[in-house]
């Protein structure tokens, strides 16, 4: 095929906590042109403990970008057909680097990493009239206190190593999520690197105000950082600057969202009341609430949506973040042995439900709990064994437990928005099984859509890319996604039967890391 009858193309890098990709989509469209993708490791050096290498996180995504543009050149497209390329990334995850030399201070501290459980414990202390109100902030950044977002881990890296304090003193300490180390690096890094991130990552740093999208002077003393170490925050669809060397040499960066916030655009959730769950090491729910910001009183993040270009409006959203959803697929398989590929858990989960007794929970809150309790001292508990369980059941309340955690979700999002959502969008990795999407609309009574464009991300990524340099008409109407769609069997009483079950287990898994 001579793909270069397809004109312009969109690339998308889409970092993720396991893997990085890049995609080449033509422009406009759903459609895939090339694409490479590989597996990144994370290194556990403490119980707890979450890191990656930056520097391998550069060579992966380059990696990716040349594999691609071989793939493309081998179909008979042209580079020259690049017009730009989006970002997209794991979020909250935080480098620290020296802004001479451009090296690393630190490995990167990962999302998922808990190690910062004893700052938030000191931070906590800080609040005014010893309210220790975990809240205290939320009216600024739209975030709870824990050791999930940014700023924390920022402050973890100056009060325990000595160097980056040292460099955070002497204005040699740059700091970025995963979005502004890709960026500096790729455009130059020490020679002229532009130090940006986009305000759908600033969102979850605690360090950003929700309400101006600008770096709040309280929030940044409250954390005890100084500002000479934070990047510009841009809109989410603008251009930043140039790829600086490699076969896309001079194509504008013009798009930047968060992998969550690109999930949100890519599945088209373009209007106030959609929402959207993205299946992947965790789980996040995003309700697109419009240009208004909505202060959740039961356990949701508020967020940046998007921002598609420095003069267009700020779409809001809230969040609801489930820490662990694939990686507790991956315990089955790589801790207890039960499941030598994740192809299995549908089958496995399908025989568990034909043998009486099944009735096991589980609960992973193998690092405390998201959303919507923010227990970081919560741990994994696994409820109602007798001598019939299985390792299949087992394998059966994993995958409940997914479906479970989402409902946690929905209901606060019911109260917090008055409206119960109709239905929910779904994508990622685990929606291949479509047993967890059948459980899904059965334990949370709701109609669940899959979208088929499997990459919803980077195509969330390419759409703003896109749309900054005039290359995309980002409208819901564009582009129509076919999907699949589950509807709820269970009757109201055997999913109410379910959930207080549910909530007893998690009852019993709250504060036991005392
Ligand atoms: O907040 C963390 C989230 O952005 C990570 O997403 O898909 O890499 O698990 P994922």
């Amino acid at each position: 095929t001579n793909f270069s009858s397809f004109g312009p193309l969109v690339g998308a890098i889409d970092e993720g906590t396991s893997s990085a990709r890049f995609i080449l989509f033509k422009a406009g469209s759903v459609e895939e042109v090339a694409s490479y993708q590989e597996e990144l490791s994370s290194i556990f050096p403490q119980e707890g403990w979450v890191e990656q290498d930056p520097m391998r996180i550069i060579d992966l995504v380059n990696t990716c970008i040349n594999k691609t543009v071989d793939e493309l050149i081998s179909k008979g497209g042209k580079v020259t057909d690049i017009v730009a390329v989006g970002i997209t990334n794991q979020r909250e995850s935080t480098v620290v680097w020296d802004r001479t030399s451009g090296i690393p201070f630190y490995n990167s501290i990962v999302w998922l990493d808990v190690r910062t459980s004893s700052t938030i414990e000191q931070l906590l202390d800080q609040v005014p009239n010893n309210a220790r109100n975990k809240n205290y902030l939320k009216i600024l950044c739209g975030l709870p206190l824990n050791p999930y977002f940014s700023g924390v881990k920022a402050r973890w890296l100056k009060d325990n190593i000595p160097a980056v304090k040292k460099a955070m003193q002497t204005g040699n300490c740059m700091f970025g999520t995963i979005d502004t180390w890709l960026i500096w690096n790729l455009t130059g890094g020490v020679k002229g690197g532009k130090h940006i991130t986009d305000c759908t990552n600033a969102s979850r740093t605690m360090l950003m105000n929700i309400d101006t999208l600008k770096w709040d002077p309280v929030l940044l003393s409250f954390f005890d950082l100084p500002s000479s170490i934070l990047p510009e925050i841009k809109s989410s669809a603008e251009v930043y600057g140039r790829i600086s060397s490699g076969p896309l040499q001079g194509v504008p960066i013009s798009g930047c969202l968060g992998d969550q916030h690109a999930a949100l655009l890519g599945q088209m959730c373009l209007s106030r009341g959609e929402a959207k769950a993205t299946y992947g090491t965790g789980c996040f729910l995003l309700y697109n609430t419009g240009v208004t910001k909505i202060d959740s009183a039961h356990g949701l993040l508020t967020t940046v949506g998007y921002k598609l270009g420095p003069n267009k409006p700020t779409v809001y959203a809230l969040e609801g973040s489930v820490a662990i959803a694939g990686a507790a697929l991956n315990w089955l398989r790589d801790n207890l042995n039960i499941l030598d590929d994740f192809k299995d858990a549908e089958r496995i989960g399908k025989e568990a439900e034909s043998v009486q007794s099944g009735e096991v929970y589980f609960v992973p809150a193998f690092s405390g709990l998201y959303a919507p309790y923010w227990q970081a001292d919560a741990r994994g508990i696994i409820a109602g064994i007798t001598e019939d369980t299985t390792s299949n059941h087992i394998v059966r309340a994993t995958l409940e437990a997914v479906c479970f955690q989402i409902r946690d979700i929905l209901d606060a999002m019911s109260q917090d928005c008055k409206l119960p959502l109709q239905r929910l969008k779904v994508d990622g990795g685990m929606t291949a099984n479509s047993l967890i999407m059948q459980l899904q609309a059965d334990l949370a009574g709701i109609t669940v859509v899959k979208s088929a464009v499997l990459q919803s991300t980077a195509l969330g990524a390419a759409m703003a890319a896109g749309s900054a340099v005039g290359h995309w008409n980002v409208d819901s109407s564009a582009i129509n996604i076919p999907s699949r769609t589950w509807y709820p069997i269970y009757t109201d009483d055997e999913r109410d039967v379910k959930y207080s079950k549910w909530k007893m287990a998690i009852e019993r898994s709250l504060g036991w890391d005392m």
